[in-house]
């Protein structure tokens, strides 16, 4: 026993005055009800896309919005882990006037067939996070791009960190979140003045633009040589050449920069890394162990494909390759599809949980407290207004030519959506971040409200003891207001409630107030041993205060303060762990477990 008193003697120090905070993570076990007709989401789905319609035809969201979205071919859809008939929440649009009108499908469903543009970013790092052995991702790129070793040597001597890039220091994992600090394009695959220049002399005036020598720069970049042949069949190793003595954006490691060229060299390094092409460890990585019938990494070419192929503007621009760049924007997929891809994420079927967990997180923060980068995950940080409670939501926005295409997680709730869409002007990229925004904002309040009710009725309720000797008794209740953090309330636990509350120390001892003493889920492993186990958590009715960053650093951070502080025989005082059924989630007793009862639920 003498060794609890220093420990317990030590918490007032290391616990702030105040407590409180969010922990991150869900605040409920996943809803299982996505699509019935009773569920909350399947009626924000509804709603969202009863908006649509009404918009489609002149009311709903206004006049733009309509102009918007009649201009605009698109297909959206849902998925969920636990509810395979969410993906029958789908939505879909066909512009005639933005197709081709001569090839391609004359109506959308959920397998025809997108350019997903920038999606390919993601569909290529998850190539690599299924087949690439954890240090791969540390391999420096001058060990894999002959060109960036020459370079690295040359540049050696009189190295300038302001003009030479250091490709040496530069990871396969930076460039897959965006951190190498190399330009976003090189030539001749960009918008480069040069090149405009070419067509269009008037354009180095326009700017003030000195000429140059296009002897330089046509030894410099072999890439350009095929450009003279109209398109653009160079390999990855002589557009490594092309770049390799580019200028730096930033040191590497140091800040974010939206690289394209990044993931050209993405995919080298994985062809390199796995001695397959890019073709085939699509296929054995992802296509293949998923069944993606849809999702190619070529151009359709099958009559039967183009069919059902959005062809929005020429021909040669929906259905035209670069194949170097097919790693960044190349890669064409369906709502279907992309479903069994972010399902298989959210299941971590194709590697570990562990891994999965690590990459679900942020690489970089960007300069917006609202948005962080992954690899190369796009992570939006949703804010709860009545609660403050915190959902990062994972995706990855495509946005390129006639296309703009985005896929969507949302880890906390375990559900997804996607959208893809095309028109042959450039209405596409607002209509599909409109439609986006517009179903977050009705979906997110929706899948906590859902698992909120859920909750209640598999969780929530009075344990007891069978045991009438021990007189236990634990009451645990779900707010019903928007504005509590949501969770479960222990609002009576036999005398133990507002010990448990007065035993944070320095907290104003009071009465347990439900809204301070809230349950959350920290493991939940329902389909393997049909346990949930939640940590309590306090939070601070006075929210964070601005400019009180240090002094505040205990209340905004659960993590760090109240969570796992009070532990017998070092189990957590805090920790009860629900007993569920596996196929109901209904829970019929639960374990309080530094206290070793079980509770049965009345
Ligand atoms: C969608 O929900 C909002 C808010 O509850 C409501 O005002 C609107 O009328 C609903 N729209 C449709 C088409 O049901
Ligand atoms: C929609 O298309 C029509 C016809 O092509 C065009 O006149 C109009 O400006 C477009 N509206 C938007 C918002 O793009
Ligand atoms: C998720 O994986 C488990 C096995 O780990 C499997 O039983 C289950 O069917 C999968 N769920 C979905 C929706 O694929
Ligand atoms: C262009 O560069 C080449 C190779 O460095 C050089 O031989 C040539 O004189 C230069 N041309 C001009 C016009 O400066
Ligand atoms: C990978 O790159 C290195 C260095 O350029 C090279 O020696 C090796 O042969 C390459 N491996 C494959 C499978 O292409
Ligand atoms: C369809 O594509 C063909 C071939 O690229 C092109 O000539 C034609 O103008 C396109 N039609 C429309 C309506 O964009
Ligand atoms: C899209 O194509 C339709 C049909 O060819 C045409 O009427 C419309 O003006 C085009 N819109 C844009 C923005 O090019
Ligand atoms: C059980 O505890 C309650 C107070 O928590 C008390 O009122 C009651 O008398 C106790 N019953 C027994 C059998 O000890």
């Amino acid at each position: 026993m003498k060794v609890l008193i220093p420990a317990l003697t030590l918490i007032p120090f290391c616990i702030p005055a105040v407590l409180g905070g969010h922990l991150p993570g869900p605040a409920y076990p996943a809803p299982e009800d996505i699509s019935s007709d009773s569920s909350r989401v399947a009626a924000s789905w509804k709603n969202v896309t009863a908006t649509l319609d009404q918009t489609l035809k002149g009311g709903g969201l206004g006049k733009l919005a309509s102009a918007m979205l009649k201009n605009t071919t698109f297909s959206m859809g849902m998925f969920s882990l636990h509810d395979q008939d969410a993906s029958s929440l789908q939505y879909h649009h066909t512009a005639p006037s933005t197709l081709n009108g001569t090839y391609g499908t004359k109506s959308v469903d959920a397998d025809s067939i997108y350019r997903v543009a920038s999606i390919s970013k993601l569909i290529t790092t998850y190539a690599g996070m299924v087949k690439l052995h954890e240090n791969d991702w540390n391999t420096p790129l001058t060990k894999i791009y002959p060109a960036f070793r020459d370079f690295v040597e040359k540049t050696a001597v009189d190295f300038d960190a302001a003009r030479d890039i250091e490709w040496d220091k530069i990871t396969v994992g930076d460039i897959a979140a965006h951190i190498g600090g190399i330009p976003r394009l090189g030539l001749p695959i960009s918008g480069d003045l040069l090149l405009l220049s070419e067509t269009n002399p008037a354009v180095l005036n326009t700017f003030g633009l000195p000429p140059v020598n296009r002897t330089e720069i046509m030894a410099q970049y072999p890439c350009l040589q095929t450009l003279d042949s109209g398109s653009i069949k160079c390999d990855i190793d002589d557009y490594v050449k092309g770049i390799a003595s580019d200028l730096p954006r930033y040191q590497p490691g140091a800040s974010p920069l939206y690289s394209d060229s990044g993931f050209f060299l993405l995919g080298g390094a994985l062809a390199n890394l796995t001695g397959m092409s890019m073709d085939d460890l699509y296929k054995k990585a992802l296509f293949e162990p998923l069944s993606l019938k849809n999702t190619l990494s070529k151009p359709p070419s099958e009559p039967k494909d183009i069919k059902r192929t959005v062809i929005a503007g020429t021909v040669e621009s929906a259905l035209g390759e670069v194949p170097i760049t097919t790693p960044s924007g190349g890669i064409y997929s369906t709502i279907n599809d992309l479903s069994k891809i972010g399902i298989s994420i959210l299941n971590s079927t194709l590697m570990s949980i562990d891994k999965t967990n690590r990459w679900l997180k942020p690489v970089t923060f960007t300069g917006d407290l609202h948005y962080a980068l992954g690899r190369p995950w796009e992570i939006y940080r949703y804010e709860y207004k009545d609660s403050g409670i915190v959902t990062d939501i994972y995706t990855k926005l495509g946005d390129s030519g006639s296309y703009t295409g985005l896929l969507v997680l949302v880890p906390d709730f375990e559900i997804g959506f996607s959208i893809l869409g095309a028109s042959n002007g450039t209405v596409h990229t607002q209509t599909i971040q409109f439609i986006a925004d517009t179903l977050t904002n009705s979906l997110m309040p929706a899948l906590v409200n859902q698992a909120r009710q859920e909750t209640l009725s598999n969780l929530a309720g009075t344990y007891k003891s069978n045991d009438k000797k021990l007189n236990n008794t634990l009451t645990v209740a779900v707010p019903s207001s928007s504005k509590s953090a949501p969770g479960l309330v222990i609002t009576e636990w036999s005398h133990l409630a507002e010990t448990l509350i007065n035993w944070v120390p320095q907290l104003p001892p009071a009465k347990a107030n439900p809204n301070l003493v809230r349950l959350v889920p920290t493991i939940q492993d329902i389909a393997g041993s049909g346990q949930i186990a939640f940590q309590m958590e306090t939070v601070d009715p006075t929210g964070p205060i601005p400019g009180h960053l240090f002094t505040k650093m205990y209340s905004a951070g659960d993590w760090a303060s109240t969570i796992d502080q009070l532990t017998y025989h070092d189990i957590p005082i805090n920790e009860f762990v629900f007993n569920v059924d596996k196929k109901t989630g209904k829970a019929h007793s639960v374990t309080a477990s530094a206290y070793n009862i079980e509770l049965e639920r009345q």
